[in-house]
């Protein structure tokens, strides 16, 4: 896509080519309370990378810095190329960077009180100035990548768990992300539902080149969908590896207990 010149040097992965998203260095605490112990992380482009790991690791941390909604104590965040974030402090280039980002939550975040259009409208009319017909066909066309055309004015309360996220996902790209970042937004959802879900990200990279950062404990959606698996444990990127690697040999106990841990709850 176009707005891709950098001001600095970008960050380049092993293949050569400039990763998405680039973290080094994320270090945060709460209070006395060390979260994160200098994350490295990066998101190619259309990649779909699920991240794993127990309840307290730093997970929604992590997600919620590259979202730009937490503030790291030090350490660097890059989109395309781009310092967002240097020595934990948020620059200006976070601006207009931030929209190649989406991030939807597990908790149902649509406004009850908006129909899906006017809950689908609000960032484009805002923050894009964008005319309210234009807005009004991409959301048409976007409900229907997310399968749900018929709901363009439904109220959300009247829609299920599954739909309505199928709505954040939705209301995500009316922004135009490159990458989507998802908090568990399965986990309120039984198993067939959480998959209808989770299958709508899988389209959007086929589609249209868009990645996903995913926390989930599907391991069978991971060995399908994800180009790779991160398991976080204590603050720490402890493994990181395509989903059939990580699953069949993890390499670090923590991954191996987590892997027996999920087996034994899904079978
Ligand atoms: N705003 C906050 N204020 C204080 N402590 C926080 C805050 N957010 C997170 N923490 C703490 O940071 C640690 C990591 O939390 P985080 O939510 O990132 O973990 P997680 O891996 O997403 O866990 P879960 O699987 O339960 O969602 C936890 O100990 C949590 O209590
Ligand atoms: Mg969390």
């Amino acid at each position: 896509m176009s707005d891709t010149k950098t001001t600095t040097a970008p960050a380049t992965s092993s293949d050569g080519s400039q990763p998405l998203v680039a973290v080094r260095g994320i270090t945060k605490s709460f209070g006395k309370q060390p979260v994160l112990h200098g994350v490295d992380f990066e998101v190619a482009s259309g990649e779909i990378v699920v991240v794993m790991g127990i309840s307290g690791s730093g997970k929604s941390t992590l997600l919620r810095i590259i979202a730009g909604l937490t503030q790291p104590d030090s350490g660097e965040v890059d989109i395309e190329g781009v310092p967002v974030i240097k020595d934990g402090v948020v620059l200006p280039a976070w601006g207009t960077k931030r929209r190649a980002v989406g991030m939807v939550f597990q908790q149902y975040t649509l406004w009850p009180h908006m129909d899906v259009l006017a809950n689908m409208s609000l960032g484009p009319r805002r923050v894009m100035k964008e005319n309210p017909a234009a807005t009004r066909k991409r959301a048409e066309d976007v409900l229907a990548e997310v399968g749900m055309a018929k709901y363009l004015r439904s109220q959300p309360l009247s829609l299920s768990g599954g739909q309505r996220q199928r709505v954040a996902i939705a209301r995500a790209l009316m922004m135009r992300p490159k990458l989507i970042l998802c908090d568990e937004i399965t986990s309120a959802l039984d198993p067939p539902v959480a998959r209808e879900v989770l299958s709508v990200l899988t389209k959007l990279k086929k589609d249209d080149g868009v990645g996903s950062v995913i926390v989930t404990h599907d391991m069978a959606f991971a060995s399908q969908a994800a180009d790779r698996v991160v398991f976080v444990e204590d603050g720490r990127i402890v493994e990181q590896a395509p989903p059939r690697v990580a699953f069949r040999n993890p390499q670090s106990e923590g991954l191996r207990k987590f892997v027996e841990a999920v087996r034994w709850e899904t079978d």
